[in-house]
């Protein structure tokens, strides 16, 4: 069993050694930070959502400035969206959800970024009325949903 592992190490320390997968381990390293990055922007985008959802459901209180804050970093992230989204990423080991057709179809894909940040704008513009803000909330989830269903694969 030990002898096993140490000649596992030793292939492994092998491997490492030899000069042809550092530009590889290189494309993959920048490769897993642009996908880290682009979930953490989705993350921060779905964490607003999910704030507002509790308000507009009644389960927590939020004063309207808190409202605006969150919808404009929907519309923030939004307007960085693009640039987040554009490297591909074939050589990314971390796991993804997004698909080829992002970079097949980019017009339409980047162009359902504008439509997320006026929805998200039109939040802010809502706080303090429940009602606007329910249509607004409509509105950003149609474009979530509308964009993952074609552009993210589970
Ligand atoms: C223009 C397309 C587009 C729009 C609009 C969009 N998303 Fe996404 N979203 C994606 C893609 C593509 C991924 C997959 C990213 C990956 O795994 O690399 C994703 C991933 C996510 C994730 C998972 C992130 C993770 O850690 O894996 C969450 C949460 C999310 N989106 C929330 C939202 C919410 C909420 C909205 C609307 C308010 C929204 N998204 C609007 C394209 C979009």
């Amino acid at each position: 069993m030990k002898h096993l592992v140490t000649a596992g190490l030793l292939g492994a320390i092998i491997a490492a050694g030899s000069s042809a997968p550092m530009t590889a381990n290189a494309d993959e390293m920048m490769d897993n930070t642009t996908v880290e990055n682009r979930k953490m922007l989705m993350d921060g985008i779905g964490g607003a959502m999910g704030t507002l959802g509790c308000y507009l459901k009644g389960q927590c209180d939020l004063p309207d400035p808190v409202v605006r804050n969150l919808a404009n970093g929907i519309a923030f992230a939004a307007t960085a969206a693009p640039d987040a989204f554009e490297p591909k990423t074939m050589d990314a080991t971390v796991k993804t959800t997004a698909n080829e057709n992002i970079w097949a179809n980019w017009d339409d894909f980047s162009a359902r970024f504008p439509v997320l940040k006026d929805a998200a704008l039109a939040m802010a513009a809502a706080a303090g009325d429940k009602s606007a803000m329910g249509a607004a909330m409509g509105n950003l989830g149609k474009s979530c949903k509308g964009c993952h269903d074609e552009y993210r694969t589970k």
